[in-house]
């Protein structure tokens, strides 16, 4: 085991999340190095590693699904595909130097903390030779993902079938489709993806058995982007940050106008009536009973599916809502006693968004699904830490997303954790965790907002996992109000040991600042009642008084939360 002395961190998961986190210790720390991540599998990129099925694409515009620190004016799609994707990540993992502090083919089996040496002790297993070892570690960052342990359908006889089967997460490249019956179960995003490609030879049939129908969206405009509109990303500064905020902005208002709005909305009115048009025009016929769900849009994830909705018109496909009896040697035998035969069975059944991937414990030996169990289901201190698991950070944890960008969600989170993790790593203090009451008023409003949004509707779906359950991905609001409340930790809701020096350094130079801002806030009246300087303009004027508003905001907060 490494010397305790010198304060290290461990990263879980080298798939976005994990390298975010490895970006931010490079940004933020200059020469900190003393950190690893481990993937347990073989190549960094997690989802975009993994999910390699044929048409497989970001479904949030590139532009916004971006690292803001390392945008790209290249991309030559608005919603890039899986290889360009992963070559983006891997080009980043370069720049900021990361592979040199990465573990692949390593399973992180668990932590667990030690009070007394106030550290984590990291069991790892390669996962080729099964060989496990210790590390150690003062901060651990969890990037699990939400999307990476493949969920397969509880159907008897999975075991017996002789074909090939495998999970979209998994897709074998090796099989040949030509003149094949291909099942595929599940219809929502990932199989949305893929449908058109497995479809295009005439000789191949597929059935897709679908359980229940989905919201589908077809954008309006041509996904590609313009030689001159990369130009000008790349050469007219601030074009390309302009036209990111603008994807953004467009994405936020989605959830203001939609998903946070009230139930009976006009907008939701008209969204609703415009997507039955839209997939009326664009299915067949004979499916408009079927695939028009009774739900609300957006109480599960809305599929782009404009591929998906041109190979329903295709002889070679149809779709089956009998549902799925048992699967026999060599194919499915449905509810209503159909058999039918298949060469190939592809699940794209979702993901295990319930079990938490290694068993983490905190102080007084807890782990975090005990935690998770006692609470009902998976609760979070924003969304990133836990009572009683110091030091412990969570990307992309409970309610943390479910729209908009996970890669915004999981750089805002570490923008926030480097401002708990700077002083561990400095030793100014041991450890950070979040009070129990901090974090239950937290989620008591989470989930008092939650009940009454879009997502509590009845439906199938991830974000809810149990029909009356805790919906545990989602955060309720827009993902700006998300980036506002985690600019800057509210200490009084944390345990702090061991950073007594640094607390009270930290309040004189609060103090001290405030106290300068509160004269200059002072000072601008008097300068005004005298006449500006030469050098003032309007524009300078607003723009100053606009962040003097912040600044008095930010210190009758102080004064809030130390009295
Ligand atoms: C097909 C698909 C398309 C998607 N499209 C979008 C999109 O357009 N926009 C969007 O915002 N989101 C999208 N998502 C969600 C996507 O998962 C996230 O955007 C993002 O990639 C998550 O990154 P992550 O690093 O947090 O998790 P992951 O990408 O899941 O990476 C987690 C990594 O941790 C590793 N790991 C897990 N457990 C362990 C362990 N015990 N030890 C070691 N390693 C471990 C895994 O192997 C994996 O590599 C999509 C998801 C899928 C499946
Ligand atoms: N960029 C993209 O466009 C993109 C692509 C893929 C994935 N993603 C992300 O990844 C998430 C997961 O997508 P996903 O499509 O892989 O999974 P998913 O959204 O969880 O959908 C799983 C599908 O399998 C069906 N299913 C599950 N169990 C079944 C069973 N026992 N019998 C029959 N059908 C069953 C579900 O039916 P029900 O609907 O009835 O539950 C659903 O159609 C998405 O929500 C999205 O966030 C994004």
């Amino acid at each position: 085991m490494a010397d305790h002395a010198s304060p290290r961190v461990v990263i879980i998961g080298a798939g976005i999340g994990g390298l975010i986190a490895g970006i931010h210790l490079r940004r933020k720390l200059g020469r900190f190095d003393n950190f690893t991540i481990y993937e347990r599998s073989t190549d960094i990129g997690g989802t975009w590693h993994s999910n390699t099925y044929p048409g497989c694409a970001s479904d949030v515009a590139t532009h916004w699904y971006s690292l803001s620190t390392d945008l790209n004016p290249n991309w030559a799609t608005s919603h890039v595909s899986q290889p360009d994707l992963l070559a983006y990540w891997k080009s980043l993992a370069k720049k900021y130097n990361l592979y040199s502090n990465l573990v692949c083919g390593t399973n992180v089996v668990s932590a667990e903390w030690d009070d007394d040496q106030q550290i984590y002790k990291v069991t790892v297993q390669d996962v080729k030779s099964k060989e496990t070892r210790e590390d150690f570690a003062n901060i651990v960052i969890s990037a699990t993902g939400i999307f990476s342990t493949p969920r397969y359908p509880e159907v008897m006889g999975m075991e017996n079938f002789k074909g090939a089967q495998f999970h979209s997460f998994e897709w074998d490249h090796d099989i040949d489709y030509h003149d094949k019956r291909v099942a595929v179960i599940g219809n929502a995003c990932s199989a949305a993806q893929f449908m058109s490609s497995i479809t295009d030879d005439p000789t191949t049939s597929v059935v897709n058995f679908c359980r229940s129908p989905q919201w589908i969206y077809v954008p309006p405009s041509s996904t590609r982007i313009s030689d001159f509109q990369r130009w000008m990303f790349a050469h007219i500064p601030f074009a390309l940050r302009l036209y990111r905020w603008w994807v953004y902005l467009q994405n936020d208002l989605f959830y203001v106008g939609y998903l946070g709005a009230h139930e009976t909305g006009l907008v939701k009115q008209k969204i609703t009536k415009d997507l039955t048009k839209q997939m009326t025009a664009l299915a067949p016929q004979k499916y408009h009973d079927t695939i028009i769900p009774d739900f609300p849009v957006g109480c599960k994830r809305i599929v782009f599916g404009a591929s998906y909705l041109k190979a329903l018109h295709r002889p070679n496909m149809e779709i089956n809502y009998d549902g799925i009896q048992e699967i026999s040697e060599d194919g499915i035998v449905t509810k209503k006693g159909i058999k039918m035969s298949f060469d190939v069975i592809i699940y794209a059944t979702g993901f295990d968004m319930m079990n938490y991937p290694l068993a983490i414990r905190g102080r007084n030996n807890i782990s975090m699904k005990e935690y998770y169990n006692q609470k009902g289901g998976p609760q979070a201190y924003y969304g990133t830490m836990l009572p009683e698991f110091p030091n412990l950070y969570i990307l992309c944890g409970p309610n943390s997303t479910g729209h908009g960008s996970v890669i915004f969600t999981e750089e805002t989170q570490m923008d926030w954790a480097m401002q708990l993790i700077t002083p561990v790593l400095n030793k100014q203090v041991s450890l950070f965790e979040p009070t129990e009451a901090a974090t239950e008023k937290y989620n008591q409003m989470l989930q008092t907002r939650l009940e009454r949004s879009i997502w509590a509707a009845a439906c199938n779906s991830w974000y809810r996992p149990t029909p009356q359950g805790k919906i545990h991905t989602n955060y309720p609001g827009p993902s700006a109000e998300f980036w506002w409340n985690m600019r800057q930790p509210v200490w009084r809701d944390f345990k702090i040991i061991g950073g007594d020096r640094w607390m009270n350094r930290r309040r004189i130079r609060r103090v001290a600042t405030n106290a300068f801002r509160m004269v200059i806030f002072f000072a601008v009246p008097v300068l005004l009642w005298n006449g500006l300087p030469g050098s003032f303009n309007k524009g300078d004027l607003i723009s100053y008084g606009q962040s003097l508003l912040v600044e008095v905001s930010d210190y009758l907060k102080y004064l809030k939360e130390c009295y």
